[in-house]
């Protein structure tokens, strides 16, 4: 693979980023910015860090736009106020998560808690697909979606009911998507994390830094010795959203450094 800081592997693109304010999204941001983006238009509701992450990116090529994913109607009109802006979409990278907000097993899930997370993991990122689809459609644009799912996917999990349930159901839209985008050219594809230190996992898991989490995952992962960084995800994310993913849709790409729950 190419030295992903000097390389132009998004020469000219037009890009949405949901969830761009902080962690995963925010890195994602930087990485793509320097790759030679057209515009990086980061979407979120922490309206301090999205506007501070879009300063520190350089206002000419970065904007913040304040969007609730849960609301369909922000989302279409940041698609739309992104084709007015800058002519076209060629790439959506629908990040935007929240965790569980309990570890909760099946019997002490709260449906209520289950609804207000689907409502940004899976409407959320159900709507954010949609929409941006529909910009390529309607623009002729063979453009890339990628989402962020997680190893959550890939397993049943002892707890985090919820969250677990959510990112199953981001890799069957992913599935779905890519085949009924595929007549179009639209590639859709996820990224799927094991755990790494962002204000989400701190959040969960209620500790603190990076070595912390380190410890915590890798007697589960089959790498030692290394951890799992956000500029890894993002180099995934860069990987798909590029023209060096032109065959690849409809794929769950794995970025957990062979994770394997007991
Ligand atoms: N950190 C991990 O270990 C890990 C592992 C696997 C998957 N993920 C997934 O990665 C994605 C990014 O999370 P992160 O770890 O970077 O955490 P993060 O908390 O740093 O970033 C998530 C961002 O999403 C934004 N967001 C939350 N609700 C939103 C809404 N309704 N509308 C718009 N934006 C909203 C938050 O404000 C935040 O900026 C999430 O989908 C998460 O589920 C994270």
């Amino acid at each position: 693979m190419r030295d992903s800081n000097v390389s132009k592997r998004l020469d000219g693109k037009v890009v949405i980023i949901t969830g761009g304010a902080s962690g995963i999204g925010e890195a994602t941001a930087h990485l793509f910015a320097n790759n030679g983006t057209r515009a990086v238009v980061i979407a979120d509701i922490q309206d301090r860090l999205g506007q501070r992450v879009a300063t520190s990116i350089g206002l000419h090529r970065c904007s913040y736009i304040h969007c609730d994913v849960t609301d369909e109607e922000q989302v279409k009109s940041l698609v739309e106020h992104t084709v007015q802006s800058y002519g076209r979409l060629d790439i959506m990278f629908s990040n935007a998560g929240v965790p569980s907000p309990t570890n909760q097993t099946i019997l002490e899930l709260s449906l209520i808690s289950l609804d207000n997370l689907f409502a940004v993991n899976v409407r959320g990122m159900a709507a954010c697909v949609k929409h941006a689809a529909r910009a390529m459609v309607d623009g002729g644009v063979k453009g890339s979606i990628v989402c962020t799912a997680s190893v959550a996917a890939s397993f049943g999990s002892n707890r985090w009911t919820d969250y677990c349930m959510s990112k199953h159901a981001v890799v069957g839209l992913v599935r779905s998507a890519s085949r009924q985008l595929g007549e179009y050219g639209i590639r859709v594809n996820c990224v799927s994390p094991s755990g790494l230190a962002t204000p989400l996992l701190c959040k969960a898991y209620q500790i603190e830094g990076e070595e912390e989490v380190e410890k915590l995952f890798e007697p589960f992962t089959s790498l030692k010795g290394v951890g799992l960084k956000v500029k890894n995800v993002a180099d995934a994310v860069l990987f798909l959203a590029s023209d060096d993913s032109t065959f690849v849709t409809g794929h769950d790409l794995l970025v957990d450094g062979g994770y394997h729950p007991h």
